[in-house]
């Protein structure tokens, strides 16, 4: 029952959105965090979990989190590389990559599609003065609002994320996919391909930053997505977030 869950069913969800969001670094803006909370609340009845790729300090994660803990019976696995500050380096052309080295094996992001200096040095740098890890910052945040039971990080990418998942859980399926990892073209539709075979009939793949700034972006969604007999009902629904459902046949 969704109405015993719910902390405050009378305050607009939106108002509970953009107070749960207001210290969280980030990018979602607010409309779109309100079609991802939507997008959720439709597959109530599916089954499976969900899987956002692309989490950074868990602002996305924690709306995303909230509205798996009101339909219930839903976890949230939330993918990312979680960059510690010496992950990062500086290109000629004063732009940042990362190199993440994780149990042996090294992974490059924001190699093709790099990290703009201004955002870098405004956004992203200051947040290493407090913390070391992006991801002692995303645990914070998952603490604050109470949703240990319901998200569980991975450290890596779409790809090992699926071979650890499917060693633990041969059945595993989701319902809802949020992909708003490394933009370029090659990495968005790794990450398409790593999840398409395990999200159902019925359930959604959305992305962050569609239609928008990035080409990587919208050609992995185009020839993947749009392109594609296994989608239906695509749609930009706001500035930059995009959304399709699998087909039920
Ligand atoms: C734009 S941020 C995500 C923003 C977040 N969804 C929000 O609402 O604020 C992109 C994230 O993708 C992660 N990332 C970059 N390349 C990745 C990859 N290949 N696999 C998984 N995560 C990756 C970065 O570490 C970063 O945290």
């Amino acid at each position: 029952m969704i109405i015993d869950k719910m902390n405050d069913i009378k305050t607009p969800i939106i108002s509970q959105i953009e107070e749960r969001v207001a210290n969280i670094p980030g990018w979602s803006p607010i409309d779109q965090l309100y079609s991802l909370f939507n997008l959720v609340y439709l597959t109530t009845e599916l089954e499976g979990d969900i899987v956002e790729i692309g989490s950074w300090c868990g602002r996305s994660s924690a709306i995303l989190g909230m509205a798996a803990q009101l339909i219930g019976n839903t976890k949230l696995f939330c993918v990312d590389l979680f960059p510690n500050k010496d992950d990062w380096y500086q290109n000629q052309d004063g732009s940042y990559s990362m190199k993440v080295s994780l149990a042996g094996n090294t992974y490059d992001a924001y190699e093709k599609q790099t990290v703009w200096q201004e955002p870098f040095e405004r956004d992203i740098a200051p947040l290493y003065n407090q913390h070391n890890s992006i991801l002692d910052i995303f645990n914070l945040t998952i603490s604050q609002y109470k949703l240990e039971e319901i998200v569980t990080a991975y450290r890596g990418n779409s790809n090992n994320f699926i071979s650890s998942i499917i060693n633990q859980n041969e059945g595993f399926k989701c319902k809802l996919v949020f992909i708003d990892g490394d933009h370029s073209y090659d990495a968005v539709c790794q990450d398409i391909r790593s999840m398409e075979p395990y999200l159902v009939p019925g359930g959604w793949i959305c992305f962050d930053d569609a239609f928008s700034y990035y080409d990587g972006v919208n050609n992995a969604i185009t020839d993947l997505i749009i392109n594609s007999s296994n989608y239906e009902l695509a749609q930009q629904m706001t500035r930059k977030f995009f959304i399709a459902r699998k087909k039920l046949v």
